[in-house]
């Protein structure tokens, strides 16, 4: 992984240009990321029975970049970011949900999707842009995620936690 920290530190750098151009940056540098076999073979993987785990690969003022193993079974909240969200599924198949907000606690579902490895998104938050993402499968599913936050400053990228109503 190291090798490609300066592909990480250059999207870092293109945080200060305009977002369309940035989004554009993140998504071609996961195109690259992604198509490197044995990404993260450098990299020691947490795993968790049922749920998911985030393993930090960089991190600087301007961003947070995760791989999360998602074990069958493995779903996140409904939640909004405070933040840029991009990522590129790696290996196995993530189905992410999405929502819009009935309220500041609640949200429907739209859309559902197949995030099958090699799919690419890099979205801003003001979208708005309300996602789940669970592994349904029966195999591990592993993706790398680049958060425009800084780790040390902040916990995590999510901005709000929504229950789920039925239409
Ligand atoms: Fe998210």
């Amino acid at each position: 992984m190291e090798q490609h920290t300066a592909l990480l530190q250059r999207l870092s750098d293109a945080k200060h240009l305009p977002v369309d151009q940035y989004l554009l940056s993140a998504r071609e540098t996961l195109l690259r990321l992604a198509s490197v076999p044995d990404l993260l073979s450098g990299v020691r993987l947490t795993r968790v029975c049922g749920g998911f785990t985030r393993n930090l690969i960089f991190g600087d003022d301007q961003m947070s970049v995760w791989a999360i193993v998602w074990a069958p079974g493995a779903r996140t909240p409904i939640h909004d970011h405070h933040c840029s969200c991009c990522f590129a599924v790696l290996q196995g198949v993530i189905r992410e949900v999405w929502f819009d907000a009935v309220d500041d606690s609640r949200a429907i579902e739209t859309a559902r999707h197949h995030r099958a490895t090699g799919y690419i998104a890099a979205m801003m938050p003001s979208g708005p842009n309300i996602h789940q993402m669970l592994n349904e499968g029966p195999d591990e599913a592993v993706s790398i995620h680049i958060y425009g936050y800084d780790h040390r400053l902040q916990t995590s990228s999510i901005d709000r936690e929504y229950q789920r109503i039925e239409h």
